[in-house]
């Protein structure tokens, strides 16, 4: 018999998340089926929703989910019943890129993740009429039960707390792996990072381990600014208010910055971004965003032997990159448990709506409410 869940569905560009049951379809060899017991909400979900990015709908959206394991498939070996589980995106694991530990550069990336249907097709849950509803990522986290594949799926320690980790699987992973893997900053580098939300923030955390010397935050809200100053900025900058320009000619003598990451999507501030860099600096546009930039090749790149560099996901590997986060957290240097807020599952449209307006960094959907609900929520 197919499993019945609950889940939030999108049906229509801009239209609300709808709870609906769905049908999960058969479990086919290397999936799993995942218990959920939280999910974060990212940006991504929003840009799907309203359609920034184009994807079939109907879907159930969610890219950041917690929970266990449910049942494994005939062919997987590496999981269990009862496993600890955060789920990232999906790659196929055998070509070239990740056999040479770059899985955001899957080949199949796009089908996997973005196609809303299997490599081959099939969806994984129906309505009860038979509709096919999509899939995000291989995951779908917005829902009581998904099926995901293996090579989603990271394995955490029992001592982790489901209701907190699932946002380990985006958002803090591509600012967090933006850093450390795409720019590869050294000890005593200066970076700016534009807008402050949970991506922006884990890539603040992460250049403060990293040894950054110079790490230069700005956004256009004083609270997410205040917020930088507390996980390690040694500057911000309140862009609607002072001279962006001034302030990071005033703080590098001069010079710019070696790194910049844009996480706004804005075609002015992804500019900016590349007008703070120094001489052979490089910036990171990582935002979702249907917005371009603009630049002269010449003026702005090719005399100053600077760089743009597109990031997925921070080109992580999800299984080794997560516990080594949740290890940072348990030191205290990684502290993204003060970013987030956390929600009833049946109160997502508040919650996106949070995050849109500015009031949550990272909501976080508490999906079954019965775990550990002896013990406070970690925060
Ligand atoms: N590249 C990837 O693989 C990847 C992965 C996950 C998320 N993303 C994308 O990263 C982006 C950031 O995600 P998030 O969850 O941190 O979003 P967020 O909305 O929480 O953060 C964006 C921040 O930018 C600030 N901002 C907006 N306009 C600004 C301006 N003009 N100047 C300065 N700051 C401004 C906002 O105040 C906010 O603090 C989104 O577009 C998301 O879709 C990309
Ligand atoms: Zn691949
Ligand atoms: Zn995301």
């Amino acid at each position: 018999m197919r499993m019945k869940v609950k889940a939030a569905v999108v049906n229509a560009v801009n239209g609300p998340y709808e709870f609906e049951e769905l049908e999960l379809q058969e479990l086919q060899a290397n999936e799993v089926i995942v218990k959920l017991v939280a999910s974060g909400i990212c940006h991504s979900d929003e840009a799907l929703r309203v359609g920034d990015a184009e994807f079939p709908l109907p879907a159930v959206l969610g890219h950041e989910g917690a929970g266990i394991v449910e049942q494994v498939g005939a062919g997987v070996r590496d999981f269990q019943v009862g496993d600890q589980v955060v789920m990232a995106y999906n790659s196929c694991g055998t070509c070239p890129s990740c056999r040479t530990g770059h899985p955001s550069s899957c080949v199949s990336w796009t089908t996997l993740n973005m196609s809303g249907a299997r490599a081959d097709g099939s969806p994984i849950f129906k309505k009860l009429d038979g509709t096919p509803v999509s899939n995000f990522f291989t995951q779908s986290s917005f829902s009581t039960y998904t099926i995901t594949n293996v090579n989603n799926l990271i394995k955490v320690d029992d001592d982790a707390d489901l209701r907190l980790v699932g946002p380990l699987g985006c958002g803090f992973l591509t600012g967090a792996g933006t850093v450390v893997n795409g720019l590869q900053v050294k000890v005593g580098d200066s970076i700016v990072i534009f807008g402050t939300g949970a991506v922006g923030l884990g890539a603040l955390m992460m250049a403060k381990v990293e040894g950054c010397a110079t790490i230069i935050a700005v956004d256009i809200h004083d609270s997410r600014l205040d917020i930088s100053k507390k996980l390690g900025a040694t500057h911000t900058i309140n862009s609607k208010t002072e001279n962006l320009a001034e302030r990071i000619a005033d703080i590098t003598n001069g010079v710019g910055v070696n790194f910049s990451i844009d996480t706004t999507g804005v075609s002015a501030v992804m500019k900016a971004a590349i007008d703070v860099l120094g001489i052979g600096g490089v910036t990171a546009p990582i935002a979702v965003t249907p917005n371009s930039m603009e630049m002269n090749s010449f003026m702005d790149l090719v005399l100053l032997n600077r760089s743009v560099k597109g990031i997925l996901m921070g080109d992580a590997i999800p299984q080794l990159a997560i516990p080594k986060l949740i290890q940072l957290h348990k030191e205290g240097k990684f502290a993204f448990d003060q970013l987030v807020k956390f929600y009833d599952f049946e109160q997502i449209n508040e919650a996106s709506a949070d995050s849109n307006s500015g009031v949550t960094i990272k909501p976080i959907l508490l999906i079954d409410k019965t775990y550990r609900q002896n013990e406070p929520l970690p925060q």
